[in-house]
């Protein structure tokens, strides 16, 4: 096969030079990114008329190769870039060979990873966003539902079921957000950079730029074959949106326990245990704590690899698409478990309402009622402070109303729990009122990120239509 091979690949061989079983999965974009390459070169008079259209009629027939599976690969070429330059030349003759003009692997690649990006976040975005949707509109069914909230771990003053949810999408919501600007940073290509300092011809990079969906064109040629920020930004988003996760699992895990019980476990939660037959474990869950632990590892492996490389490019750079594909995979995988877990959570309110009904989440209830009537709060805490410890925390209305006099006939309605959580009305706080707002703002929200999604997948399409596009 030496005949085929071109030079600068015989010399790096091997598998620890080789990034091909990595990098084959942008074989699509780089293929897309190839023939606007063809497209500018022929525009600008670089490539004839005739040869772009053997080009680019020999990549597409790559591409359905590849989607066939009968695509050769070769891993004795170091990557896809050259496995796709080599066979173009194998199926349409010397013409390929013109395919490389005023193109380095460098600006290639780098394009590729933009390509790339685009792609694996408007993916993301979408698992993210049903699963944010399923959370509000579980939540809005939701809104009476007491459950303890916490500090420490230990009860802390009544909250909701729904607003508990919802803390959960306010999370994600901030997530989805992060990756839609990372994408949006990294809409600019890099294509025309060269191998680090352009080219002598006369190329366009503004032009491929713009029929790619970029927004524009780099400014500095170093700077666009070096830069690996998108991929950082996007490790960041995957890694905050993985300890989100975690933290979602860590409570199934707690929630689904006897010892809380505020939830059962279904099929699609867990398993049970091959010895104890009454087990039936969070599976998924805890699955989702760990997840978080390897995309973090994804993230600091991209960023230790970044931090000692000189401008512009270094073979360093090869290894950060490995994290990269594992991170997206890993969230896609923990999104699509956990939404279907949900679905088979069946959750225990009589249980969350024994829990929140203790009457020593109220406390603070009782200091507020005296502040209502006009005793400075810091007294207000100290009196039913002394309360509580002379009833050794077991409160209640008769009692308060013996130790706090002020109390009076307010006692019994401040020991309701069903009160205790209407009367949390505050902007933003747990009460049915409050939270109805919040919901009806979320779903806004989730409303408004339409334009984006579809504008992304819109420029999503373009790597499809070119790639089956028939020259005219
Ligand atoms: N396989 C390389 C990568 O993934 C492509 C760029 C190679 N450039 C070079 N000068 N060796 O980064």
């Amino acid at each position: 096969m030496a005949s085929t091979s071109p030079s600068y690949v015989r010399t790096g061989g091997g598998e620890f030079l080789r990034s091909l079983d990595v990098d084959r999965a942008l074989a699509r974009v780089d293929l897309a990114g190839s023939i606007v390459h063809t497209e500018m070169l022929e525009r600008v008079g670089l490539v004839s008329k005739e040869d772009a259209r053997r080009i680019i009629g020999g990549l597409r027939a790559i591409h359905r190769e590849i989607a066939h599976g009968s695509f050769p690969w070769r891993d004795d070429l170091e990557d896809v870039h050259t496995n796709i330059e080599v066979r173009l030349t194998q199926l349409i003759g010397p013409a390929g060979g013109r395919l490389h003009t005023a193109r380095s692997r460098n600006d290639q690649v780098a394009l590729d990873e933009r390509l790339y990006l685009r792609e694996v976040v408007y993916g993301t975005t979408q698992l993210l966003e049903s699963f944010q949707r399923m959370l509000v509109d579980h939540a809005a069914g939701e809104q009476g539902t007491l459950l303890p909230g916490y500090t420490h771990l230990q009860r802390a003053q009544p909250v909701s079921l729904a607003h508990h949810l919802l803390a959960h999408f306010w999370r994600l919501e901030r997530d989805l957000d992060r990756l839609l600007a990372t994408e949006r940073r990294a809409n600019v290509s890099p294509l025309g950079a060269g191998a680090l300092a352009g080219s002598t011809l006369p190329i366009d990079p503004a032009w491929v730029a713009r029929r790619l969906g970029f927004d524009r064109a780099f400014e500095n040629s170093l700077d666009a074959v070096s830069d690996r920020d998108p991929f950082a930004e996007l490790l960041f988003d995957l890694a905050l949106l993985a300890t989100h996760l975690s933290v979602l699992g860590e409570e199934w895990v707690l929630w689904t326990t006897a010892e809380f019980g505020f939830a059962r476990a279904g099929e699609r939660v867990g398993s049970g245990s091959s010895l104890m037959p009454q087990k039936r474990n969070a599976d998924v869950a805890e699955l989702a704590r760990a997840k978080a632990a390897r995309v973090t590892g994804d993230l600091v492996t991209l960023l230790g690899t970044l931090k000692g490389i000189p401008l512009a490019y270094d073979r360093d750079l090869q290894e950060d698409k490995a994290p990269v594909r594992d991170a997206v995979r890993t969230i896609d995988l923990t999104l699509a478990a956990l939404a279907s877990a949900f679905e088979d959570l069946a959750f225990d309110r009589t249980r969350m309402a024994e829990a929140a009904s203790d009457p020593a989440l109220l406390a603070t209830d009782l200091a507020e009622e005296l502040v209502r009537q006009g005793t400075p709060f810091r007294e207000a805490h100290e009196a039913v402070g002394a309360y509580v410890r002379g009833t050794e925390g077991s409160i209640g209305s008769a009692s308060a109303r013996r130790a706090l006099p002020a109390l009076r006939s307010a006692a019994d309605s401040l020991f309701d729990p069903a009160h205790a959580l209407e009367r949390r009305a505050t902007p933003g706080g747990p009460s049915p009122t409050s939270v109805g707002v919040q919901i009806d703002r979320a779903r806004e929200l989730l409303a408004a990120h339409g334009p984006s999604l579809s504008s992304l997948g819109h420029r999503v399409e373009l790597i499809e239509e070119l790639l089956n596009e028939e020259r005219k």
